[in-house]
C-alpha cells in the first residue's frame, strides 16, 4: 500500500468533512501512509486534480457542511469510459487504493471500478439514508433534525392562523426523512414513495382534528410521492441529466384546501437539509467511518463499503449495498401512523 486517494461524489451531505478528517488522520498518523485528496468527485480523478492531504490539512473541518474537496455528479460510466478514463491519473499520482464517499449512484461506479481490479472502499453517504447494508447513513440525522425542527416552528404559526401546513423534504424516492421528522415532530399524516396515498383520507384527519378543538394540521411529503392523478410537474434535469425533485406538495394543496376548506400553504425544505453543520451522531458516525476506511484500504481490502450495523461499524460487499434501493419498512411507517390525525 504506498498511496490513499480519497473523493466526494453526488450530492453533498453533513458529515463528509467528518470522514475525510477520519480517512486523513487514521491513515496519515497511525499508519504512515500518504493520502491524496481527489477534487470534484469522479471529476477530479478523470481531469487529474488531487492534493496532498495531512493532518493539517484536515484540521478544523469536523464540524464544517459541505466537503473541502468539492463534488460533483459526473459519473465515470455514464461520462468517461470507466477505469480507462480514470487511468491516468492513476498512474501519476500513484493511488493503489480509492475510497469513495457516495450515494447509491457513485458505489455503483465504485463497484464497476472494482469489477475492472481497482481497489475500492466504499463510504456510505446520503441524507436520504436509502443505502442496502448500513443501519443509517450520516448526514439523514441532521436532514431530519433540520426537518423536526421546521415542523416545529410551523406548528405554532399554523395554530395562530388555522391553516393546514404541507412540510415538503428530500429523499428522493425514499420518504426515511418524512417519516422520521414527521415521527419526531409529531405530523398528522405523512405522505411517503412508498405508500400509496389518498388525499381523502388525509382530509377527513384534518375534519377529525378541527372537531376535536385543534384547529390546524400539519402534513409531511416527501418530495418524491407521485403527483395527484392527471397533474404533470414540470420536472427540470440538473447538468449531468438527473432529475431535480421538489415542489410536488404544490400540486396536493389545492385538494386538500378545497376538500377540507382550511387554508393549505406549503413550505418547501429544500437545500437547507443539506447544509451547515452535522449533527453529535453525524460527526461520531462519520468519524468511525472514515478512521474504518482507512484501515480496510491499509488491509488490502477492496469491493466493500464500511457499514453501520447494530452499534458496530462492518465490512458489508458493494454488491450488497448496491443491490436495492432501501425504501422505509413497514414497521417504522406503521409506527408514524399510529399517531396520524
Ligand atoms: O440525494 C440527496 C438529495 O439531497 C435528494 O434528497 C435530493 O432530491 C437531491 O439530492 C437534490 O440534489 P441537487 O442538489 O443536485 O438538486
Amino acid at each position: 500500500m504506498s498511496v490513499i486517494g480519497i473523493l466526494t461524489a453526488g450530492g453533498d451531505c453533513p458529515g463528509l468533512n467528518a470522514v475525510i478528517r477520519g480517512v486523513t488522520v487514521r491513515a496519515t498518523e497511525t499508519h504512515d501512509v500518504e493520502v491524496l485528496g481527489i477534487l470534484n468527485g469522479w471529476q477530479g480523478l478523470i481531469e487529474g486534480d488531487t492534493v496532498s492531504l495531512d493532518r493539517d490539512d484536515v484540521r478544523g473541518i469536523l464540524t464544517r457542511g459541505g466537503t473541502m474537496l468539492g463534488t460533483s455528479r459526473m459519473d465515470p460510466y455514464v461520462h468517461g469510459t470507466g477505469l480507462e478514463s480514470c487511468k491516468n491519473t492513476l498512474r501519476k499520482t500513484g493511488i493503489d487504493t480509492l475510497v469513495v464517499i457516495g450515494g447509491d449512484g457513485t458505489l455503483r461506479s465504485a463497484l464497476q471500478l472494482s469489477e475492472e481490479g481497482l481497489n475500492v472502499i466504499g463510504v456510505p453517504k446520503t441524507i436520504d439514508n436509502d443505502i442496502n447494508g448500513t443501519d443509517m447513513t450520516f448526514g439523514f440525522d441532521t436532514a431530519v433534525s433540520v426537518a423536526t425542527e421546521a415542523i416545529d416552528r410551523l406548528a405554532s404559526t399554523a395554530e395562530a392562523h388555522n391553516r393546514v401546513m404541507l412540510l415538503e423534504v428530500m429523499g428522493r424516492t425514499k420518504g426515511w426523512i418524512a417519516t422520521y421528522s414527521g415521527i419526531a415532530g409529531g405530523a398528522d399524516a405523512i405522505l411517503i414513495p412508498e405508500v400509496p396515498y389518498d388525499l381523502d383520507e388525509v382530509a377527513s384527519i384534518v375534519k377529525k382534528r378541527y372537531r376535536a378543538g385543534r384547529r390546524f394540521s400539519i402534513v409531511v411529503v416527501a418530495e418524491g410521492v407521485a403527483p395527484p392523478k392527471g397533474v404533470k410537474l414540470d420536472v427540470r434535469k440538473d447538468a449531468f441529466g438527473f432529475e431535480r425533485l421538489g415542489g410536488v406538495a404544490y400540486s396536493l394543496a389545492p385538494t386538500i384546501e378545497d376538500l377540507t376548506g382550511f387554508e393549505t400553504r406549503v413550505t418547501v425544505l429544500g437545500h437547507v437539509q443539506r447544509g451547515g453543520t452535522p449533527t453529535a451522531f453525524d460527526r461520531v458516525l462519520a468519524t468511525r467511518l472514515g478512521v474504518a476506511a482507512a484501515d480496510l484500504a491499509v488491509a488490502g481490502e477492496s469491493g466493500v463499503m464500511v457499514a453501520l450495523r447494530g452499534s458496530e461499524i462492518v465490512p458489508v460487499s458493494l454488491e450488497e449495498a448496491c443491490s436495492t434501493v432501501r425504501g422505509v419498512t413497514e414497521d417504522i411507517y406503521d409506527v408514524a401512523s399510529t399517531f396520524f390525525g
